[in-house]
């Protein structure tokens, strides 16, 4: 039988739910997106335009997903379509060296102080992925070790212990390499040593012991998928320290925290790894990835260079992506970075005064303009405390999307909320009053199904 809030959605969106039935038909699951899928079906949209975007069913939603953090000027901004709109009169892609990539290469190298040197390429996860070859190349070891819950993008290395299944994980001060799906071969998870998140003596007594067959740990300085937890400054600081101590490269995936500041996370966090990966909002809407980093290692991309990694990729660097970004970039300056990132802090207060206005357990954790819902009020420092607040919650979590959107709030449906420049105050009010209607309709339901999610 239908929830009575998946029956008001459908009733809501009919004809989002027909283009459903027909994209399942053309594509498994009816979505070509897993990140982007969420039950019983999501909204085809028809356009975008500033913050908001406008479904099939003539809903004009305010957009706090922003394509996974990565619009951050929003839909449709003016400068960048001009900007893009003159490069394609011009050609897309050459397969030659441009004018345009070396401006966007120079722009980033001037904000963030780690970075001497880059390369493009087309997605974050290609970004992980070189920067990964790079660390191996440079040191001539093989392990990787990655944080438990930590996403680096899409393929297997990247996603090990994605999800730190309760009953399989391990003792948090070892955890086991978990696959996430079917297609993992056991090379990767033997490759892969996971690391306990936030814990500063754990993770440095794992370092010493892997030190001989370590060539990176890679951290985002706020765990993006498990629900934007920030690592503490002391974490960070183990992890420069016992890396630099044993020559073991520190990357820091900045594919979302680049927009926290000019500099990225690493700026505010004071702590400059050797490699950095980049996305998301470098491209200014289109499909980008970065890696960069101190020159010494950087070098092993030189085509000159006798041990050479080899990176090729058909649209690295391509002609579109490089105007779209420059002109991204050049528009979001360190003091709009800052404006962002009060909005997101209104945000997370307002969201976390609504819990507990609402008698419901839950919580509003993030930095700046990244925020995310969690159903419960005990301290959120790792994979494993979000993990268990997914848990208690059942369907909640799922439901509350849904009542979020019926209202004209979109976040991912993990509830992850970004704030983009187009934003003023009012758009975050009318979020934090959307979320007050929001559990207010779930109570009842929750008080029926899920007693113990009431304060
Ligand atoms: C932290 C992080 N790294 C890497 C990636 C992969 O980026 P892309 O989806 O562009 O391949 C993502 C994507 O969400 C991400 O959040």
């Amino acid at each position: 039988m239908l929830h009575p809030i998946d029956e008001a959605y459908r009733a809501w969106s009919p004809k989002s739910c027909q283009m459903s039935l027909r994209a399942c038909e053309v594509f498994p699951g009816g979505d070509t997106r897993a990140s982007a899928h969420y039950d019983p079906y999501p909204l085809t949209m028809q356009k975008g335009e500033g913050c908001y975007l406008y479904d099939v069913d003539g809903h004009k939603i305010l957009d706090f997903m922003n394509n996974f953090t990565s619009m951050i000027h929003g839909h449709g901004n003016d400068k960048i379509t001009r900007a893009v709109s003159e490069q394609v009169a011009l050609g897309t892609a050459y397969a030659a060296p441009s004018e345009g990539q070396i401006e966007l290469a120079e722009l980033i190298v001037s904000r963030v102080a780690s970075i001497d040197q880059i390369r493009f390429c087309s997605s974050g996860t290609e970004a992980t992925l070189m920067a990964i070859r790079c660390a191996r190349a440079c040191t001539g070891k093989q392990k990787i070790m990655k944080m438990e819950g930590g996403y680096h993008g899409s393929y297997e290395l990247a996603e090990v212990s994605l999800i730190p299944e309760p009953s399989l994980r391990g003792e948090l001060d070892r955890p086991n390499s978990l696959a996430i799906d079917g297609s993992f071969p056991d090379s990767v998870l033997s490759d892969t040593v996971v690391c306990p998140f936030n814990e500063p003596d754990m993770a440095k007594h794992l370092i010493d012991e892997y030190a001989d067959e370590l060539a990176a740990v890679i951290v985002e300085p706020i765990m993006g998928s498990m629900g934007m937890i920030p690592a503490t400054k002391a974490f960070l600081e183990t992890l420069k320290s016992v890396t630099s101590q044993h020559g073991i490269l520190l990357i820091f995936d900045e594919v979302i925290s680049l927009r926290l500041s000019g500099g990225g996370a690493q700026e505010i966090f004071e702590i400059e790894p050797d490699l950095t990966c980049m996305g998301k909002i470098i491209g200014g809407g289109l499909p980008i990835g970065a890696v960069g980093g101190k020159r010494q290692y950087m070098q092993i991309f030189d085509p000159s260079n006798p041990n050479k990694v080899f990176h090729a990729s058909t649209f690295s660097g391509n002609a579109l992506t490089m105007a779209a970004g420059f002109a991204a970039m050049t528009l979001y300056s360190a003091s709009e970075a800052k404006r962002l990132n009060l909005l997101g802090e209104k945000l997370k207060n307002g969201f976390n005064q609504a819990f507990q206005q609402s008698g419901i357990h839950g919580q509003a954790t993030g930095l700046g303009s990244l925020v995310n819902l969690h159903f419960t009020d005990r301290d959120i420092n790792d994979s494993r405390d979000a993990l268990s607040g997914m848990i208690d919650a059942g369907h909640f979590g799922r439901l509350l999307h849904l009542c979020m959107l019926k209202r004209g709030v979109m976040s991912a449906s993990r509830l992850m909320f970004c704030v983009s420049s187009p934003m003023r105050e009012e758009e975050i009010n009318f979020a934090i009053t959307a979320l007050h209607e929001s559990l207010a309709e779930l109570r009842p339901y929750i008080k029926a199904e899920r007693p113990k999610l009431l304060a």
